[in-house]
């Protein structure tokens, strides 16, 4: 993994996130629309603003491994640019004239399913978060017509995806040492969880996606999508690499 790589890219990309300017507008959205749409960013807010305690206790765990040399750091500075996604939620809440969160209970679940097992699954789960919020800012940033709102949704969005990236480079270095069939079974388990996340977060912000004339189907359809696209990206690197493990066993093989 080309931690270096992430290190400077989350050094810039997060100082981007401490200067963003917020267009100098009032908040006119309908009042219906305004109370929906407060309440759902308010809950993103929450999911944002934890303080990565976990994640850090155990990335200490395999801090010594040398393909994950440098890991360590990209995940604080990883953690810093989610914790300036808070900040810049947390401003846009105010913009929106609504009240900040300090506990809901998706969140409380998220932070329970993130513990569970170990850092890979830490990670998924919030590899799922973030494929969510890949589906989510885009569609604020589509369809939301306060300024403010687009602004702060076009910036977190392009840093999810970052984050993506940044999740894919990690699994595939944990997931390519595991034998095919087991590779399978973590494929099957991660996109079970990750429909069920996005059934629940279609329900529970149900109110805003209607002010963005978004049905939960089609909420749930775009996630599909979204996990389809991670997971076929990942599923070509772990394929090359079978690939070159073979070529190289049967170059030994007829050596022999
Ligand atoms: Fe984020
Ligand atoms: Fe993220």
């Amino acid at each position: 993994m080309n931690a270096l790589h992430w290190i400077s890219h989350f050094e810039i990309n997060t100082r981007l996130n401490h200067e963003l300017q917020f267009p100098p507008v009032v908040c006119d959205l309908l009042e219906r629309e305004r109370q929906a749409i407060v309440r759902s960013i308010a809950i993103f807010q929450l999911g944002e603003s934890g303080g990565g305690t976990r994640l850090r206790r155990y990335t200490r765990s395999i801090a010594s491994l040398e393909n994950l040399r440098g890991y360590r750091r990209a995940v604080d500075l990883f953690v810093a640019e989610e914790q300036s996604h808070a900040a810049l939620l947390a401003r846009t809440v105010g913009h929106l004239r609504g009240t900040l969160l300090t506990k809901q209970w998706t969140n409380s679940v998220f932070r329970w399913m993130r513990d569970l097992v170990n850092l890979e699954f830490n990670i998924q789960v919030l590899l799922t978060a973030e494929l969510i919020a890949e589906v989510y800012f885009g569609l604020l940033a589509l369809r939301c017509t306060d300024p403010v709102v687009q602004t702060v949704a076009k910036k977190i969005l392009r840093d999810e995806m970052g984050h993506l990236s940044f999740q894919r480079d990690f699994l595939f270095e944990r997931l390519k040492l595991l034998p095919p069939a087991v590779q399978r079974l973590w494929r099957w388990q991660f996109r079970a969880i990750h429909f069920a996340t996005a059934i629940v977060v279609a329900w529970d912000h149900r109110d805003c996606l209607r002010a963005l004339q978004i049905t939960p189907a089609d909420f749930r359809a775009r996630a599909v999508k979204c996990w389809r696209s991670f997971q076929a990206r990942l599923e070509r690197r772990l394929g090359e690499v079978q690939t070159e493990t073979c070529a190289a066993s049967e170059a030994v093989s007829a050596q022999r």
